[in-house]
């Protein structure tokens, strides 16, 4: 009959210990590496096991043998544990990348990052730079009538004027795509009186072939403000304001008399090139001048065809291409880019 030492049993019962601390601690675990330490701190080469087990030679040889196999049963015992947690943990902390290979030191794959398109970011910079002066933004149909595109516009049916816009109308409807948001305005001021301060991006059609210059769809932003005693000086102050912080800091404006149905006097803008500085290169064929957008003073007819008293109210329109001013600001040399969806183009643009 086999009698045990003190020592066996007091070795038994540490063992013991071990084997519940070992087994709590590693349910615990969220880590791979709390494992790994865990494994360490337990069966490693100086774990506190392998320790207790450097005592069996104070035991005899009886015990020895019974230990010995009680201790190798509890160390497989937690050793299979410590698997099975680690399979979880990995699952969990990388996904279950289970028979794949898997190279921790490889470097990360760049995150293919989306954008804006650089016209949907300039029409909100548009926005943002009028809103900042106290302007609403404004709407309307880009399929119109006839009246808000030419008529309240003071182009009547058989004004030469029509020519200067060529018009996509629609078959057997009196509609049309409109030829630019100048009827933006009068809509505007058909439902809203004085004082009024609006800007209107959108899209606007013509019948033109596409080329490095042209396209049948392109967008366009129009500026109204009319009060009692809105003038020139105005105008030359909200448009400078704008367009420096829409193109450049330094823009410089020079405004020349020009033509347009709907606005007396009008005049067309031009900017300092953006690309030289006004020193003269190819995009501003070395002019150093860039025409930049149409604007005036609105014409009395429009302002009688809104219903509002010329004697009484007056303001300025602005009009001016996105495409076209992009162009310009950035050096591109055809227009199709923005509509192709190039990342080659579009990743050239700062991100959003
Ligand atoms: N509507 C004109 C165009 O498309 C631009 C413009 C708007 C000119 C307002 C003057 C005033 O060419």
């Amino acid at each position: 009959m086999l009698l045990f030492s003190g020592l066996f049993f007091l070795m038994q019962h540490h063992l013991q210990e071990l084997r519940a601390s070992f087994l709590d601690q590693v349910s615990k675990a969220k880590t791979v590496a709390e494992l790994e330490q865990l494994e360490n701190a337990f069966l490693g080469r100086k774990g506190s096991i392998t320790n207790l087990l450097k005592g069996i030679k104070d035991l005899s040889d009886e015990e020895k043998k019974v230990f010995g196999k009680m201790a190798n049963e509890l160390k497989k015992e937690l050793e299979a544990t410590l698997a099975q947690r680690s399979q979880e943990v990995e699952k969990s902390q990388f996904g279950n990348l289970a028979g794949q290979f898997f190279d921790v030191s490889l470097p990360g794959k760049k995150p293919a990052v989306g954008r804006l398109h650089p016209l949907t970011k300039f029409i909100q910079e548009v926005e943002d730079t009028f809103l900042s002066m106290n302007f609403e933004i404004a709407e309307g149909p880009e399929i119109e009538d006839d009246y808000h595109n030419f008529t309240a516009l003071n182009i009547p049916a058989d004004h030469p004027a029509r020519d200067m816009q060529d018009t996509l109308w629609a078959k057997d409807i009196p509609f049309l795509l409109r030829t630019h948001t100048s009827p933006v305005q009068v809509r505007y001021m058909e439902s809203h009186r004085p004082p009024i301060r609006i800007v209107c991006p959108g899209r606007v059609f013509r019948k033109d072939d596409v080329d490095a210059t042209h396209s049948p769809m392109f967008h366009q932003f129009e500026g109204l403000m009319i009060d009692t005693k809105t003038n020139l000086s105005h105008l030359k102050g909200i448009l400078t304001i704008a367009l420096r912080r829409l193109i450049h800091p330094e823009l410089e404006l020079r405004f020349r008399s020009s033509y347009f149905p709907f606005v007396e006097p009008g005049l067309e803008v031009d900017v300092s090139c953006a690309n030289c500085k006004g020193k003269g290169c190819p995009v501003c064929k070395h002019s150093g001048w860039i025409e930049m957008l149409g604007c005036g003073m609105v014409h009395p007819n429009v302002l009688k065809s809104v219903g509002l008293d010329p004697q009484v109210y007056q303001g300025f329109a602005f009009g001016a291409g996105i495409e076209r001013l992009l162009m310009k600001k950035y050096a591109i040399n055809d227009i199709r880019l923005f509509y192709e969806n190039d990342p080659r183009f579009l990743e050239q643009f700062p991100h959003v």
